[in-house]
């Protein structure tokens, strides 16, 4: 098989383009990074149960429709996807306080949150992301007046739903980051979920004990990530054989 052109690199996955216009192909890396890529490490199997658990979310979304990028998976590390022209902002949703608006604002870690919040993030690796207002989004112009309330729309949408979806087995949607992009419907720019939604971009709380299935357990030292994103994955019914999820298993070749 030829190799496949590089379109993008990031931290935990690659981009490369797809078997036809307007696609790409995402693959998931092992790589978990935290502080802005301060510190970094190779989770053998994450990459898999991210590609299976994202598959899950936004099949069911596209289902309920909240239009998403996502075509369909195509291996055990890669989905095709639609490409789209990728807004520079991350938009966090909170249920629960948790991680920086905990610190920021001094509310305890696990105060439920009067009703959801929204947030923006500018996406900027040099700047480490820094939270930015709609005065600086408009001002700047990295999305228009029209692209963040479809953005706004979107992430509500998605909270709404998952939330659901993920008491459904037990645990607590506490809060997530979505990331969204264009299409063109001919000439018209339509806004639609990307990159990925996963155990990496949500805090996910165990309702009963608390316990944390997300990257705050590689983020805090506070155990092996990989038991998580395992109970994640086999609670909504997408865990693959144990054998194949690590690396030593059958790997495709590129
Ligand atoms: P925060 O509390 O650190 O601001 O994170 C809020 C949510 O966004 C949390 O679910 C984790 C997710 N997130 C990302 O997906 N990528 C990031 O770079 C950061 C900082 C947070």
């Amino acid at each position: 098989m030829a190799r496949r052109r590089l379109v993008y690199e990031g931290k935990a996955k690659t981009i490369y383009a797809g078997p036809e216009p307007g696609t790409l192909v995402q693959h998931f890396k092992d790589d978990a990074t935290a502080f802005n890529a301060e510190k970094h490490a190779i989770i053998d199997g994450k990459g898999v149960l991210n590609n299976f658990i994202s598959e899950y979310v936004m099949t069911h979304l596209n289902s309920v429709g909240v239009p998403t990028h996502f075509i369909r998976r195509l291996n055990m590390r890669e989905q095709l996807i639609r490409e789209v022209e990728i807004i520079p902002l991350e938009v966090v949703v909170r249920n629960v306080a948790a991680g920086s608006i905990a610190k920021r604002l001094g509310i305890e870690e696990g105060t439920p949150l009067p009703r959801p919040i929204v947030e923006y993030y500018y996406k900027d690796d040099k700047l480490g992301d820094p939270m930015v207002a709609e005065e600086h989004i408009a001002a700047f112009n990295w999305a228009t007046a029209q692209d963040l309330d479809d953005m706004v729309a979107l992430a509500l949408r998605v909270n709404d739903f998952l939330s659901g979806l993920f008491l459904g087995v037990g645990i607590k949607l506490v809060d997530f980051k979505i990331e969204c992009g264009h299409i063109y419907d001919g000439d018209i720019p339509r806004v639609i979920v990307a990159d990925e939604i996963s155990p990496d971009s949500c805090r996910l709380w165990d309702v009963k004990s608390g316990q944390k299935f997300d990257k705050d357990v590689f983020r805090r030292d506070l155990g092996d990530l990989m038991d998580g994103y395992t109970e994640v994955a086999t609670r909504l019914g997408v865990m693959p054989e144990k054998s194949i999820v690590r690396s030593g298993g059958p790997k495709l070749v590129h």
